[in-house]
């Protein structure tokens, strides 16, 4: 059966204190309103309608490369309001709507399924997903007949004192016949405590014109949406052990897993070993066997087999098999560092390569800059890619010896097999298989201090 989306992200999210949309706010690195939508493509739930109206801009940008459509929720009226601003997108659709909260993004794709089997199957007009939570306050409650048919969902603050007494709640998301569904939109009202049209109340629309509504109980952390700040950070925790855990289990050594933080979409290969203090975020990968020790910070990088790293800062960039990053060196974008590299510590490198087995040990920094193959770079290098108004390029080539504190004034060409000198500033090419000293001769004047009386 044809099954579509809807995510509902128009609110803004006051109890967030925020400037922010609440949708955009993120849960392990990665927005709540992508959470959910990319869990929507893991269960092949390929259209799906974002709401959007406070924030629209904002929260357009960060699902910009998720291709999906949009509604616009001009007022936020609630989230039966919301519906019926993505009337247009339901209109010329038959089957299964997928209805979504953008702020709880702990569901998981086997409960979907398992929700739109039952759903379809059962051949309910609506489904609810719902759990049983120790402190329910601020949801909506479940009431169910005798029989323990659903009969309505109650909001918190429209409950009556024995209503507010039931545990079972609404998680905010639903399947529902679309068609039964658009039917239903005419009838909702804003006869509560929050003057909103409701969702909530289709299910008493639909039971009210004959209709059956099912529901699926599952584990409450499922259901657990975020409306405070102090709610984000129980619902990052709880994803951020979920995700530790499944590390664990393909064979990844976290040493302590509540101070280890790893985005949702990070690849990690079996035998590296992860100390404290890592936060690995984006799109990055870790390949077999590394190390990484305490307090380092990777965005979107592959850092290829048993690399090791301590308490660096990598960003955007590659590093290549048995190279060593740190400590406290930090590698900027778009750097590709090769095999066996020794990068050590206060080492800067920016938007440049380094070929196989070279040496940065030290107090160094290169930017804009191509360097071949088992060089050394002697401590405290500068490249000097910036003349206050442009970026310029410099090229090494393999096997150079850079003695200490040299400075390379950018663009400028050092070739194969060369050694340049301590203390040299390098403006002109340096020629293959030659020595390079650029800087003024060691005078010595004797006895200058017994003449100048200033002997102690
Ligand atoms: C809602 C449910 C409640 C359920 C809870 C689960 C209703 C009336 N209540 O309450 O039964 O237990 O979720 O977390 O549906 N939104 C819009 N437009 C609006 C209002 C809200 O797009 O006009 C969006 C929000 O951005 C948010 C979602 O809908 O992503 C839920 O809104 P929120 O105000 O947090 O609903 P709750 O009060 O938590
Ligand atoms: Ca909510």
């Amino acid at each position: 059966m044809y099954k579509c989306a809807l995510v509902l992200a128009a609110g803004k999210g006051k109890r967030m204190k925020s400037d922010l949309p609440k949708v955009i706010h993120k849960v392990c690195g990665k927005e709540m309103v992508n959470h959910v939508i990319d869990l929507m493509r893991k269960s092949d739930i390929k259209d799906v309608d974002v709401i959007i109206g406070k924030g629209a801009e904002i929260v357009k940008e960060v699902t910009v490369s998720k291709n999906v459509d949009y509604s616009l929720q001009p007022e936020q009226w609630g989230t039966g309001h919301a519906i019926i601003c993505a009337r247009d997108y339901l209109e010329n659709r038959d089957g299964t709507v997928i209805i979504f909260n953008g702020d709880a993004p702990l569901m998981v794709e086997d409960t979907i399924r398992r929700c739109i089997k039952f759903h379809e199957e059962g051949n309910y007009k609506a489904t609810l997903i719902t759990s049983i939570l120790n402190d329910p306050t601020g949801y909506g409650r479940i009431v169910r007949d005798v029989n323990g048919v659903v009969k309505k969902i109650v909001e918190h603050k429209d409950c009556t004192k024995e209503e507010l007494k039931i545990t079972e709640v609404n998680s905010g998301i639903y399947c529902f016949d679309i068609k039964s569904l658009l039917d239903g939109l005419d009838k909702l009202d804003n006869n509560n405590a929050q003057k909103e049209y409701y969702l909530t109340d289709m299910i008493q629309i639909l039971k009210d014109s004959g209709k059956d509504v099912g529901a699926v109980v599952v584990d409450f952390e499922e259901t657990l949406g975020v409306n405070s700040r102090e709610q984000l950070s129980e619902v990052e925790k709880i994803m951020r052990s979920r995700i530790n855990k499944r590390h664990m289990e393909n064979g990844v050594t976290i040493i302590d897993p509540n101070c280890t933080y790893i985005g949702d979409d990070v690849q990690i290969e079996r035998d590296t070993i992860i100390y404290p203090g890592n936060v690995l975020e984006g799109n990055t990968i870790i390949k077999e066997g590394c190390t990484l020790y305490p307090n380092s910070r990777i965005l979107d990088s592959t850092i290829n087999e048993r690399v090791i790293i301590q308490s660096s800062v990598i960003l955007e960039s590659s590093i290549g098999s048995n190279t060593t990053v740190g400590p406290f060196a930090y590698i900027r974008p778009e750097s590709s560092i090769g095999n066996n590299v020794r990068v050590g510590d206060f080492v800067e490198i920016k938007k440049s390569t380094i070929g196989d087995n070279t040496k940065v040990s030290h107090l160094t920094y290169i930017g804009d800059a191509e360097v071949g193959e088992s060089c050394n770079f002697g401590c405290g290098t500068v490249v000097v890619n910036y003349d206050g108004k442009a970026k310029y390029k410099t090229v090494i080539g393999n096997n150079s010896f850079i003695g200490c504190n040299t400075n390379l004034v950018s663009p400028v060409e050092v070739e194969d097999n060369t050694y340049i000198a301590a203390g040299s500033t390098i403006t002109e090419t340096v020629k293959k298989n030659s020595l390079a000293i650029a800087r003024a001769r060691q005078v010595n004047k004797e006895e200058w201090v017994t003449k100048q009386g200033l002997n102690k």
